[in-house]
């Protein structure tokens, strides 16, 4: 007997929108997983500063306005991803005509300048944007990232960036989205910057858990401490670009070109018990997945160097995994 397709969408309905992210391709291969299944995306990378807005007065709208014009006819929400990163930013942005730093004024103001072009192009969908992108250190020790953002605009540069994005939209909802975010270490960190931000008035919305994760780590109960740290803070929670690849933290998935069905039933019992415990909290408001079908993740070149990694819920075919079977049976309405 085959079982029926329950859309996620519609099973976590009054607990949480399900996202995927994509990109052009995605959305040629995959269209109907993407539209029976999940309300909510995000621009894999084509919204990104170096990819929308690599010369300072041409913009490269065409990939991201191809998901924007699919958002807006299936009445879909979209995740805005993202202002400020170390990774994928124009060079052009931090340097002057003779190849120096800008100053802070300029800088903020280029930063203006862009975010008021996304929100006029794309505002009619973006309900929340990830503000500033993994501007933690990993390393024990030290606090943020350097970073030519932290350079030039001081180490309270997030804040300052936080509160040019209120000023820009007052209305969209503002996120700090970062990786590792379970990890003691990091999760403290991640902790104090919010605080501080609220602390200091600043219009911070919510937490971005990225969610890469893997098969033996986190583990649940670290998940839910940092859970349960993010939500005493009395801000918004979203799962942001979660995967759950074949293998453990550091490895690389073993050569094969098929899955092992052993490691996709352990891999199911993992996606399993992260919804069940996502299901508890009601800070969460979003769940997205990175990517839709294992035909393409980005953890294939990043993690398994060329080698398939098998991170999502639908196979190479688009037919729902075991993780797709087990989510749905963790449901409880
Ligand atoms: C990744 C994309 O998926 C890749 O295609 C790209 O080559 C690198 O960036 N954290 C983030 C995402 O915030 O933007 C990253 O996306 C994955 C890690």
């Amino acid at each position: 007997m085959t079982k029926k397709i329950k859309p996620l969408k519609d099973l976590f309905k009054h607990q949480f929108k399900i996202g995927a992210a994509i990109n052009p391709e995605i959305l040629a291969h995959d269209e109907e997983l993407i539209l029976t299944h999940f309300n909510s995306v995000t621009v894999e990378n084509d919204m990104k500063f170096g990819e929308i807005h690599p010369e300072e007065n041409r913009y490269a709208f065409e990939r991201a306005d191809i998901i924007a014009d699919f958002v807006r006819e299936n009445h879909l929400t979209m995740r805005g991803h993202t202002f400020v990163w170390h990774n994928q930013t124009s060079d052009w942005l931090f340097k002057d005509q003779s190849g120096k730093n800008v100053d802070e004024a300029t800088l903020l103001d280029r930063l203006e300048q862009h975010m008021r072009i996304m929100n006029q192009r794309y505002g009619d969908i973006i309900y929340v944007w990830d503000v500033v992108n993994e501007a933690i250190e990993d390393k024990k020790g030290s606090y943020l990232r350097e970073s030519l953002w932290k350079e030039i605009l001081g180490d309270n540069y997030i804040e300052k960036i936080f509160r040019l994005a209120e000023k820009v939209n007052p209305s969209v909802d503002l996120f700090y989205n970062d990786y590792n975010e379970t990890k003691p270490e990091k999760r403290d960190k991640i902790y104090k910057l919010v605080k501080n931000l609220k602390d200091n008035g600043v219009k911070i919305d919510g937490i971005g858990m990225q969610a890469h994760w893997s098969m033996d780590k986190p583990s649940i109960d670290e998940i839910k401490e940092a859970l349960d740290m993010y939500a005493s803070l009395d801000v918004k929670i979203h799962i942001t670009e979660m995967d759950v690849r074949l293998c453990n933290e550091g490895e690389k998935p073993k050569f094969a070109t098929e899955p092992e069905p052993e490691m996709l039933k352990k891999q199911a019992l993992r996606y399993q018990a992260f919804f069940k415990l996502f299901q508890q909290y009601e800070a969460i408001e979003s769940v997205t997945l990175w990517g839709v079908s294992d035909y393409y993740s980005w953890l294939d070149d990043f993690i398994g160097k060329g080698n398939k990694t098998w991170p999502l819920l639908f196979n190479e075919e688009g037919r729902p995994k075991e993780a797709y079977w087990y989510i749905v049976d963790s449901f409880s309405e």
